[in-house]
This record gives C-alpha cells, sequence and structure tokens, in this order.
C-alpha cells in the first residue's frame, strides 16, 4: 500500500523565515521540508513537498494525492479562508487529510477563524509553530498503521 503523504503548502509560505517573524518564526519552508523528511523517514512514510502561490496549482496537486497517495498534509495559507475549489477537491478525496496552521488562526483577526479546509479536514493543528507539520504526520502514521474497525 501507498504510504505517499502530499505535504501542500499555500501561498505566501515561500517566504517562512522572512515573512512576519514574530508571527511564523524562523525557520524556513526548507527547514520544514527538511524536517518533515526527517519524521516521515522515522515512521516510513515518502513524502511529496509542495508549495505554490497559485490556487489552481493546490488543487491540482490535492487531485494527484486523490488519486496516487496515502494522505495530505495541507497549510492552504490563506486560501483556507477563501477557497471553495480548495475545499472541494479535498471533499473528493477518500483519504486522511490533515490541516495545519503554524500560527494560532482563532488568537489572530476575525477573517482568519474561519477555514473552507477543516470541514473536509479528518484533523487540525493550529497554533504549534512548525511543529504542528510533524504533529500531522505523526497522526497520519497512526491513521494508516491502524486497522479499520
Ligand atoms: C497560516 C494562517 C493564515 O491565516 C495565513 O494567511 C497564512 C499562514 C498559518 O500557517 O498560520 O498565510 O495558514
Amino acid at each position: 500500500m501507498s504510504r505517499s503523504v502530499y505535504v501542500i503548502n499555500g501561498p505566501n509560505l515561500n517566504l517562512l523565515g522572512q515573512r512576519e517573524p514574530h508571527i511564523y518564526g524562523h525557520r524556513t519552508l526548507a527547514d520544514v521540508e527538511a524536517e518533515c523528511r526527517r519524521v516521515a523517514a522515522q515512521f516510513k512514510l515518502q513524502i511529496e513537498f509542495h508549495q505554490s502561490n497559485a490556487e489552481h496549482q493546490l488543487i491540482d496537486w490535492i487531485q494527484e494525492a486523490r488519486e496516487r497517495a496515502a494522505a495530505i498534509v495541507i497549510n492552504a495559507a490563506a486560501l483556507s479562508h477563501t477557497s471553495v475549489g480548495i475545499h472541494d477537491a479535498l471533499a473528493a478525496c477518500a483519504i486522511p487529510v490533515i490541516e495545519v496552521h503554524i500560527s494560532n488562526i482563532h488568537k489572530r483577526e476575525a477573517f482568519r477563524h474561519h477555514s473552507h479546509v477543516s470541514s473536509v479536514a479528518s484533523g487540525v493543528i493550529v497554533g504549534c509553530g512548525t511543529q504542528g507539520y510533524q504533529l500531522a504526520l505523526q497522526r497520519i502514521a497512526t491513521l494508516l498503521d491502524t486497522p479499520a474497525t
């Protein structure tokens, strides 16, 4: 069975480490990818790590993951709050989806409190910094390794 996990990052996450470090921290997206690969190896998961600023590209990767992957970790960033297209693409997936936000979106501006991703996610991790990605992979390993009852 596939143990491939798509880790999909949305707009402006390419600027991690430079962008508002008091909110998002000092780690770069390359650091996050390296951490994901390290944790994935522990759980015998394979990572497909992606970032785009374009909504259609995120939707294409979700559709690709739907066919090829065992699970999705997604931080759709600002598009979480606006994109029905990303919601619909995830709703079409039968595989586990874990939503990650580095910051605690519920402690921030009201326009960040609702995510169109959350209602189609198996789990949501917010406010744990970039460690949230590692927690998401750990959760996916548990879901993949626990026989369905
Ligand atoms: C974010 C939170 C979003 O509100 C914001 O637009 C982002 C990053 C986070 O990881 O905390 O770009 O998804």
